[in-house]
């Protein structure tokens, strides 16, 4: 079991000046957590370089950005992106003439899922086709992104992928009621685990979650060489979640979205990261708290925990800017609705004895129940109709408060080298938003 180790300062170590490089090893998404990390590298006047997953053809072959595709990207991020697909995950990659897993699951429907069986030799040889194929491509990168680093840089590597659902139509509907559907349409998280399509599932979000740091910090081993001799040097963190502490009941205390499949995967980073550090590798995985993002969305009820941020806002010095805060997100539900009305709502749902029973973290990942689903979800529908537009919510408002706090807590905590794992709680948040609006 992992330890929860929580930033409790404001690390403040600057080591980045003008020059250094910064290497997002992932795409930029306009809501995605990295965007606070940009932030500070922007401020620092760090060099900013990309990379691309790439795209699929009609084929589902990978293909590299197109012309248009590119200059938008790099429009963006505000920087070179080194155009080679570097799509990880092995869903549809296969030995030459061999069936991919996705085409060896085509056939599963609604009903036969849990029954459906893999020939685990032939997935291992996708898992080896498609590892291969990432790898390559990682050093293929690496080799450009290294001519773009000038010898004596501070080098920041930003992992931030995370993913690995396979297309795959019935698979789709699964995941749709396992996050979403609740009475009649609930689906239970560990009859997916046991059958055989979770565990290919499982493999794959390893894959594309936490193995790709490996394989980053692998294909980095030279840029890593060369810096150390010649005065510079380099760091990565990836964005891990293991639960986050919240206020409830007045007090700071751990709680999780469940049920969080991909949590085996983020513990397989949060080792990863620890094995590097043993070898004198600067890797930490920031645990950051839940917010909404393209790839959280599908989790409903996720964004629940965003809440009591507002109370540790003022419980953290808050002054004029956090009241504006409050008054942001009064200001968009809908009318006569206190928010108070709502914040009194959360912490119902927080004590109620089904949401607290999964606060256990030696447990977690737990499997969802049929009771959970029925809280959380019911929870967050209802608190999503009370506002006026249902495309403004106060969970995006705190979603942008969350990212820009732990922007400059991952970055100055990068530098500062604490340790390979460390959790961004509401405290620590709140203490740096306060800091960032004095
Ligand atoms: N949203 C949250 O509540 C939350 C909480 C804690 C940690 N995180 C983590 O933060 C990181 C960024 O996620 P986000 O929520 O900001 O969303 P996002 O959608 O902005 O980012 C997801 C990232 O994963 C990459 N990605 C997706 N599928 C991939 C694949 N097959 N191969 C390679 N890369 C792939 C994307 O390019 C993108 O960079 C992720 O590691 C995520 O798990 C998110």
């Amino acid at each position: 079991m992992t330890e929860l180790t929580s930033l409790r300062h404001i690390p403040t170590a600057n080591p980045f000046r003008k020059g250094d490089v910064f290497v997002l090893f992932g795409e930029l998404f306009g809501r995605g957590y990295v965007n606070g990390l940009i932030d500070e590298a922007r401020k620092a006047g760090m060099t900013i370089v990309g990379i691309t997953v790439g795209r699929r053809d009609e084929n589902n072959a990978l293909r590299a950005l197109n012309a248009e595709e590119l200059a938008e990207a790099e429009e963006k991020l505000g920087g070179r992106i080194i155009n080679v697909p570097l799509m990880a995950g092995f869903d549809l990659d296969a030995p030459a003439g061999e069936r991919n897993p996705t085409e060896m699951l085509s056939g599963i429907t609604l009903k036969n899922w849990q029954e459906e069986q893999l020939d685990w030799a032939k997935v291992e040889a996708c898992r080896a086709a498609g590892v291969r194929r990432f790898t390559d491509a990682a050093a293929e990168a690496m080799a450009e992104i290294n001519k773009l680093i000038p010898d004596g840089s501070n080098v920041f590597f930003a992992h931030t992928m995370a993913g690995g659902i396979p297309k795959i139509k019935a698979f789709l509907a699964i995941a749709n009621r396992i996050y979403k559907g609740r009475g009649e349409r609930f689906m239970s998280s560990r009859a997916l685990l046991d059958s055989d399509l979770g565990k290919l599932i499982l493999m794959n979000f390893d894959e594309v979650t936490a193995n790709t740091l490996q394989h980053l910090i692998n294909a980095s081993a030279g840029i890593r060489e060369r810096m150390k001799n010649s005065g510079g040097s380099v760091r990565y963190t990836a964005y891990g979640y293991h639960g986050s502490e919240i206020l409830i009941d007045g007090k700071y205390q751990w709680q999780t979205y469940t049920n969080y499949t991909q949590g085996y995967a983020k513990m397989r980073l949060e080792s990863v990261a620890q094995a590097a550090w043993s070898q004198g590798i600067h890797a930490t995985v920031f645990n950051c708290p839940e917010i909404r993002t393209n790839s959280s969305d599908i989790f409903v009820g996720v964004e629940l925990s965003l809440f009591p941020l507002l109370v540790a806002l003022k419980r953290e010095g808050g002054g004029d800017w956090a009241d504006q805060q409050w008054q942001i997100c009064q200001g968009l539900l809908e009318d006569g609705l206190q928010l108070q009305t709502i914040l009194d709502q959360i912490e119902a749902y927080n004590n109620d004895p089904t949401s607290a029973s999964f606060r256990n973290f030696a447990a977690w990942p737990m499997d969802n129940t049929p009771a959970l689903a029925d809280i959380m979800i019911g929870t967050s529908e209802e608190i999503t109709a009370r506002h006026k537009d249902r495309k403004a919510l106060i969970t995006d408002h705190l979603s942008a408060l969350v990212l820009e706090g732990a922007g400059p807590l991952m970055f100055h905590g990068a530098a500062e080298q604490i340790g390979p794992v460390l959790w961004l709680n509401h405290d620590i948040i709140a203490r740096q938003l306060n800091a960032l609006h004095p």
